[in-house]
């Protein structure tokens, strides 16, 4: 016979079972103030010691917020998108400027739920039809800044990251900036600066692009912003198989890759995973204040490496041979004129003729800034993304993403050595690239940011 089922109660209300230490005196009793602790009663871990964290932690820790808001602007940029993704996953709020909403970084800034965005340009077209290059440094007629948004990105702000690029006149933008955090009184101002190599020897010439951010860190100085300088080194993620000029690896027939710069092969230059590595560094200059950092240059680098060594470390990660190449700039493609200039004058700075290393300028143009590579950097930030890890993980996902496909050749390469040296490379360059005059500089991985070194 099947036996008959048992009626569901309804009325029974549940009790946690009584415990067996219910009559015991306090003094014998072990119970975790947290309930989660995999020690168990009668662990003899907490009859030891019960100064233990486990012990003491609260049921609930709330997430300390900081109560502070960071302006940025060109937020899609690799500087500023590596600070905003680290602030506001601690809790600083963002207010950024972008141009547009347009491309993976523009997304991932505009949907962060810590993030407000203002969208527009920092300089303004007198004439909606002018679409003018507006790269040329220095004053462009019919260019003005555009005041009301820069106020709009500040309102609210008591800290501001800002890395002015050469976008319509650099250094009236830059200066408006600084205008503006001091009318909003800003408590900590940290610029992406670099350095006018005149200023330090009147034999080096300026390189156009950078003595303007040097003149805007001039400007927030003489105003006395509470500031601070970062100084970035050379973004790993500036080389690229593309045909663009000074940091194109260039694939050879035989999968290995060529570096042509005018760079000595064996002076030291300063290396930064910029996506990785800006962000966690500038986070730690706001956490210290203007009463730690207030006038101060720092090079934010965190690896001093010959370009020999680079290739070297390119070469270990990715696996393949990579050499370098002493030479001059070639530019393949269509470049704004701003950049050109640049360019004009970093190889004459950087001259692929000169004979010894200790000749070659810093590139910070300060020595003592140089010579603080890396340590300065490193007691920032200890955890960076190297040259080496970049070319074995990063850089084949960029270049896949820019539509290449040597990743995926099967042929067996000719895997350097442990040991081994890369070689300079004393053959000429392949000589039947042809010039491609019509190739915009437009990758998929990102828009024209690439060659902005
Ligand atoms: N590369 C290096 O090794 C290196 C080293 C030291 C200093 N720097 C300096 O870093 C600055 C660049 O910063 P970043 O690397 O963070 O930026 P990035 O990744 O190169 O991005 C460029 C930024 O400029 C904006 N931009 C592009 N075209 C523009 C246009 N026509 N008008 C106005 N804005 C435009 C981009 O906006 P969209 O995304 O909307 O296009 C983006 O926000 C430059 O001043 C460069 O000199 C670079």
């Amino acid at each position: 016979m099947p036996a008959a089922p048992i009626p569901i109660r309804t009325d029974l209300v549940i009790r946690t079972a009584p415990s067996e230490h219910a009559n015991a005196s306090p003094r014998a009793v072990t119970r975790h103030k947290h309930t989660r602790s995999s020690y168990s009663e009668s662990s003899p871990i907490l009859s030891m010691s019960r100064n233990n964290s486990l012990s003491f932690r609260p049921l609930k820790r709330s997430m300390p917020t900081p109560d502070k808001t960071i302006a940025v602007i060109n937020a899609s940029g690799r500087q500023a998108a590596s600070l905003i993704r680290i602030a506001t996953a601690v809790g600083y709020k963002v207010r950024a400027q972008l141009r547009n909403l347009e491309g993976v970084i523009a997304t991932e800034v505009s949907t962060n739920p810590n993030v407000t965005v203002f969208v527009g340009e920092l300089y303004i077209r007198k004439k909606p039809d002018d679409n003018r290059d507006v790269t040329a440094n220095g004053h462009i007629p019919g260019i003005v800044v555009n005041e009301d948004l820069i106020s709009q990105v500040f309102c609210g702000a008591q800290l501001a990251f800002i890395n002015t690029t050469f976008y319509g006149n650099e250094v009236q933008v830059g200066e408006a900036i600084a205008d503006v955090a001091t009318r909003v009184k800003v408590q900590h101002f940290v610029y992406s600066s670099m350095p006018d190599h005149a200023a330090y020897n009147p034999e080096w010439p300026s390189l156009p692009l950078w003595s303007a951010k040097h003149r805007v860190e001039e400007y927030i100085r003489q105003i006395g912003l509470p500031a601070t300088f970062v100084y970035t080194g050379i973004y790993n993620n500036n080389f690229t198989s593309l045909a663009y000029p000074l940091f194109c690896m260039d694939l050879q027939s035989d999968g290995s890759f060529v570096w042509q710069a005018p760079f000595h092969p064996d002076a030291k230059l300063p290396w930064l995973d910029a996506e990785h590595d800006v962000g966690p560094a500038i986070l730690q200059l706001f956490k210290d204040g203007p009463s730690k950092w207030n006038g101060k240059r720092i090079a934010l680098a965190y690896e001093h490496l010959t370009p020999l060594e680079a290739c070297q470390a390119f070469e270990k990660g990715l696996g393949r041979r990579v050499k370098y190449h002493r030479g001059p700039i070639e530019v393949k493609c269509k470049i704004p004129e701003g950049y050109r200039d640049q360019l004009v004058a970093l190889e004459k700075l950087f001259s692929p003729t000169n004979p010894d290393a200790e000749k070659q300028p810093p590139y910070f143009g300060d020595r003592v800034l140089e010579d603080s590579c890396p340590d300065s950097a490193l007691a920032l930030w200890e955890g960076p993304r190297g040259l080496e890890e970049y070319a074995g993980e990063i850089f084949p996902l960029e270049e896949e993403a820019n539509g290449k496909t040597w990743m995926f050749d099967d042929e067996e390469y000719d895997e350097p050595a442990e040991s081994e040296v890369p070689a300079l490379d004393d053959e000429e360059p392949d000589s039947d690239e042809s010039i491609d005059e019509g190739l915009v500089m437009r990758g998929l991985k990102r828009d024209e940011e690439q060659w902005l070194a």
